[in-house]
């Protein structure tokens, strides 16, 4: 349990924010596939990522970890091995959908298991497309656990229904391994980062826009070449700070190389929108990806309405967003948060449930949260029921900070699936944390 208390003298300072986590796994998955050795720094090692990183070991991939990079010897699209026993995946919805996908065009069988919040998860998202492939893959209710019959798949052309990176991603990691042409149209945009670096390997995917929709084609069995990465800072752990940032008076926070990437930087635009003082500096280009550095100021916030198309944007963000809305002067909406419910918990329902506990008046009418900001707050209950969410967990951690009674942030051990120097980072530039 984590308590969080009141402060008084702002967030102040620079504080480094750890490797991207969607980059960080792709910068273990790809190089695994790919032929030669590929040195990965600044990769963040929070759990999820350590599930990416200990399925490939089993799966035979050699993966040296030296002081702050990890290398990684890779041997080809084909190269990996039947693991010996089955891969347990913890709480990554990442690990599971991009591996279902990769394994499927392998020529081994393979068995996924994960803890009780991923084994409740969808995974027929990604399985129906890779049955069209002709994948066999065997579950009960199209959930985890599941056992992969790897084989020979066939190119489809297919229309992704959902706004998922995590399916894009699993299914171009099928089609790598497949003769022929796929194609994936994504009608919702999403986070690019695999399409990023797998052009920068050297695979044969050609993006078109056509009709607004995003169209990707791959031309399989194109041996990948080796690549050294280094790993943006995240811009979905730095929102914690940067929202403590804005709601305290007297702060003012500096965040060095953090990724901007288009598909996934709504959390800004919505912040700009809330009229929140954020400079964007410095912005370049690290292994493709475009990166920034942040200042930050103490801002008077506004209420925002945001559409639906947003959250495509910026759907890990909304516990956060919903904590700097409490502190705003006018109400907001957050529009068409459907997929909300299908992460790591049903966060739309523990978003209000928990801004009632801090005695902020909240609704949720259809799949739209409804936030009505006041000046003073008073508890009704002080624990913060996270089921095990990180970003939960984060983001009322930065709700303490402007309530006068503590709050008791429940098992937030589970911030440890994204960020684990959470609790020393935000004490160190003047949160008050306590474990
Ligand atoms: C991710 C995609 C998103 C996001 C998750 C990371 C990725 O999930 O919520 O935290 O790395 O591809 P969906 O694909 O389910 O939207």
């Amino acid at each position: 349990m984590l308590i969080s208390s009141k402060i008084y003298n702002g967030i102040n300072g620079e504080v480094e924010i750890p490797g991207d986590k969607s980059i960080s796994h792709r910068s273990i998955i790809i190089p695994s596939i790919s032929n030669g050795v590929s040195e990965v720094s600044n990769i963040l090692k929070s759990e999820d990522v350590l599930h990416t990183m200990s399925a490939f070991k089993q799966m035979g991939v050699k993966i040296e970890e030296v002081k702050d990079k990890i290398i990684i010897y890779g041997q080809g699209l084909n190269s990996l091995k039947e693991p010996s026993k089955e891969i347990y995946l913890g709480n990554s919805g990442t690990s599971a959908r991009l591996l279902i996908g990769l394994l499927s065009s392998q020529n081994f069988i393979s068995n996924l298991t994960g803890d009780i919040s991923l084994s409740s998860r969808p995974m027929g998202r990604i399985m129906d497309p890779l049955n069209l492939m002709g994948a066999k893959i065997d579950s009960v209710d199209n959930k985890l656990p599941i056992r992969i019959f790897g084989q020979k798949l066939n190119p489809i052309s297919y229309t992704v229904p959902v706004p998922s990176a995590q399916v894009k991603s699993g299914l171009i990691l099928a089609a790598l391994n497949t003769e022929g042409i796929s194609k994936f149209i994504e009608k919702d945009i999403t986070r690019d980062h695999t399409e990023i670096m797998l052009e920068s390997f050297g695979a044969n995917i050609d993006i078109k826009e056509e009709n607004k929709y995003k169209h990707i084609s791959i031309i399989g069995k194109k041996e990948l070449t080796a690549k050294n990465i280094n790993v943006p800072s995240d811009l979905s752990s730095s929102a914690f700070f940067i929202v403590a940032c804005l709601i305290n008076k007297n702060s003012k926070l500096t965040l060095k190389n953090i990724n901007i990437n288009p598909s996934r930087n709504g959390i800004l635009r919505a912040l700009k929108k809330m009229k929140a003082k954020i400079d964007i500096k410095n912005k370049r280009f690290l292994n493709n990806e475009i990166v920034a550095d942040l200042n930050i100021e103490y801002s008077k916030l506004e209420g925002v309405d945001l559409d639906k198309e947003m959250a495509k944007s910026m759907i890990d963000e909304y516990p956060i967003l919903s904590i700097a809305a409490s502190f705003a002067e006018t109400p907001s909406i957050f529009r068409g948060l459907t997929e909300l419910k299908i992460k790591e918990s049903n966060r739309l329902e523990l978003i209000y449930q928990n801004l009632i506990r801090c005695g902020v008046k909240s609704e949720v009418k259809d799949d739209d949260l409804y936030i009505y900001p006041n000046n003073e707050y008073s508890i009704t209950d002080s624990n913060i029921i996270t089921k095990f969410d990180h970003r939960i967990a984060m983001a009322f951690s930065v709700m303490g900070t402007r309530l006068n009674e503590n709050l008791k942030i429940l098992e937030s051990e589970c911030i440890n699936t994204s960020f684990p120097n959470f609790f020393k980072s935000f004490n160190s530039v003047g949160g008050k944390l306590i474990e």
